[in-house]
């Protein structure tokens, strides 16, 4: 995932530009040169970025003076930012393979090697026809027991929450969470959901639960991802070679994640099982016959286990601040789970008729996609509505902004499940709704979340109520995903 950082609440409103869409590839016309600021010699329009790390708004902001699509030169680099649906379908879906991951994944790549995320051209085609096939629906229809038992596992640890270390550290003097700790009653959804969510992946993939105690593994995962997420968006970067702690940590977090990948791999070789890692390592190319070799194994399995339990923690957890400020829209949802489920634990049958919850979460992934921007490097030259996007810059796709267009979602800014319907759904442009991206690259596990989530919540409702502490609007920070600026907490109520 493009990892930028942004911490401003709102962009400034959107003025949409209705302009005819003019996407004419190969035809002689000389295109022109998008619209945008006029660049500094050698610098290029980086003042105008300052160091705020604003990025997402500062490319919105552009986006909103410039146009359908905005250009910057950020030092030597192009950058060409689109948002309509029209244009997000042509980079993602009609000529996806001239708009590559190229080096804006160099950061991520020395943590999640070559595997799926960060790959490009043959390799990644091959490995994604390799594991395809465990994440269909029906494939991942096999992990529901086990996320209905980790989820209720964590519904009863809330009979007696422990104070988090996240809420300790937010409890300073004249914190407005500091009562509520003391009696106990106050979950930081932050911490419980990556809990839940590093739970159900590390199970899925190894077997095994790194999400409830914390211990070597699961801090190895989360320093080495921090670092990997601080030096994509850091300006400048020395050589890892540089022995500076934070480059040491780093490898040592790194060994910890190789050895203990190594020894689950091992273990799946002696031991066959229904575990992810076992199915991959059984996985055979359907036109070569070959499997994966060992480093590619655990390129993949890392990279499965990063993107798999960050995204979702975050989307949870946006999901239980936008329910917290519409006590309406939790109402109707615990009516759907207490007609559904009738007070016993959910069937997979249940799954498919929670669907107001369904669309909660979907209107949750559209105020908060955890991607809310990713680049995309342009191959060779190419025309966007009508303006030339030369091959080496980079297109920056924003879904943050895309599922903001007035013109798309009327009043945007409204937490509204009900634009989910499927009669609503219909009227849509293509590639208007993309958290989970479209076209080939489509996020490969975008049915485990959503099962994941539906569930969360509809579990989560039919025990508890989770009630905001507070009536602070809580701002989003991109740190690799998109993050609530401080703890979420809320405070929990058993229901009657
Ligand atoms: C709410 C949760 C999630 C969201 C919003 C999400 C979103 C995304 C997005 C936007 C991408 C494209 C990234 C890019 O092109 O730069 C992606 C790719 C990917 N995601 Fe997810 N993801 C979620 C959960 C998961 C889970 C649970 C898994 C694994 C079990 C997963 C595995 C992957 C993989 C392997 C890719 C790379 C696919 C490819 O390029 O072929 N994701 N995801």
């Amino acid at each position: 995932m493009f990892l930028i950082s942004f911490n401003r609440l709102h962009p400034k409103p959107l003025t949409y530009r209705v302009t005819s869409m003019r996407t004419q590839i190969g035809t002689d016309l000389p295109f022109a040169p998008p619209p945008g600021p006029r660049p500094l010699p050698v610098i290029g329009n980086v003042l105008r970025f300052g160091n705020d790390k604003n990025i997402l708004f500062h490319f919105i902001d552009l986006w909103n003076e410039y146009g359908d699509v905005a250009h910057v030169k950020l030092g030597s680099l192009h950058v060409y930012v689109v948002a309509d649906p029209e244009h997000v379908h042509h980079v993602l879906v009609k000529n996806p393979n001239n708009y590559i991951k190229g080096t804006g994944y160099t950061g991520f790549r020395l943590l999640v090697g070559q595997g799926l995320v960060t790959s490009d051209g043959d390799l990644w085609w091959r490995q994604r026809r390799l594991m395809q096939p465990s994440f269909t629906p029906k494939s991942i229809v096999h992990y529901f027991d086990m996320m209905v038992e980790t989820t209720a596992r964590m519904l009863d640890r809330w009979e007696n929450p422990t104070p988090s270390p996240a809420l300790a550290a937010s409890a300073a003097p004249n914190s407005p969470y500091t009562h509520s700790q003391q009696s106990g009653n106050t979950l930081v959804m932050d911490d419980e959901m990556t809990r839940l969510t590093m739970s159900i992946i590390s199970k899925a993939i190894f077997g095994v639960d790194l999400g409830e105690e914390s211990g070597e593994v699961s801090d190895a995962f989360h320093e080495a991802f921090a670092f990997v997420t601080e030096r994509t968006m850091s300006a400048f970067a020395l050589p890892m070679s540089v022995p500076l702690p934070k480059h040491r940590q780093f490898a040592r977090s790194l060994q910890v994640i190789d050895d203990f990948v190594g020894r689950q791999i091992a273990k799946g070789r002696q031991q066959e099982s229904n575990t992810l890692l076992s199915i991959l390592l059984r996985a055979r190319d359907e036109e070569t016959g070959t499997a994966m070799n060992e480093k590619q194994l655990r390129d993949e399995v890392v990279t499965l286990f990063l993107a798999g339990f960050e995204t979702t923690a975050r989307s949870l957890t946006w999901g239980w601040y936008l329910l917290s400020r519409h006590p309406q829209v939790m109402e109707q949802l615990r009516a759907e789970v207490d007609t559904v489920f009738g007070g016993r634990r959910p069937t997979l049958d249940d799954l498919f008729r929670l669907n107001y919850t369904r669309r909660v979460v979907d209107e949750t992934l559209r105020l908060y996609p955890p991607t809310a921007l990713l680049g995309r490097q342009i191959v060779a030259d190419d025309v966007i509505g009508g303006y030339r996007v030369p091959a080496g810059g980079i297109v920056m796709l924003a879904p943050y902004l895309t599922h903001r267009l007035p013109t798309v979602w009327p009043d945007p800014e409204r937490f509204d499940p009900d634009r989910f319907l499927p009669e609503a759904v219909a009227q849509r442009p293509k590639s208007a709704y993309v958290p989970f991206i479209s076209g080939p690259r489509v996020c490969l596990g975008n049915n485990f979340a959503l099962m994941e989530m539906t569930l969360a919540f509809a579990m989560a409702a039919q025990r508890y109520c989770l009630i905001a502490t507070t009536d602070t609007e809580i701002s989003a920070a991109f740190r690799g995903s998109t993050c609530p600026s401080q703890p979420l907490a809320l405070q929990l109520l058993s229901r009657a």
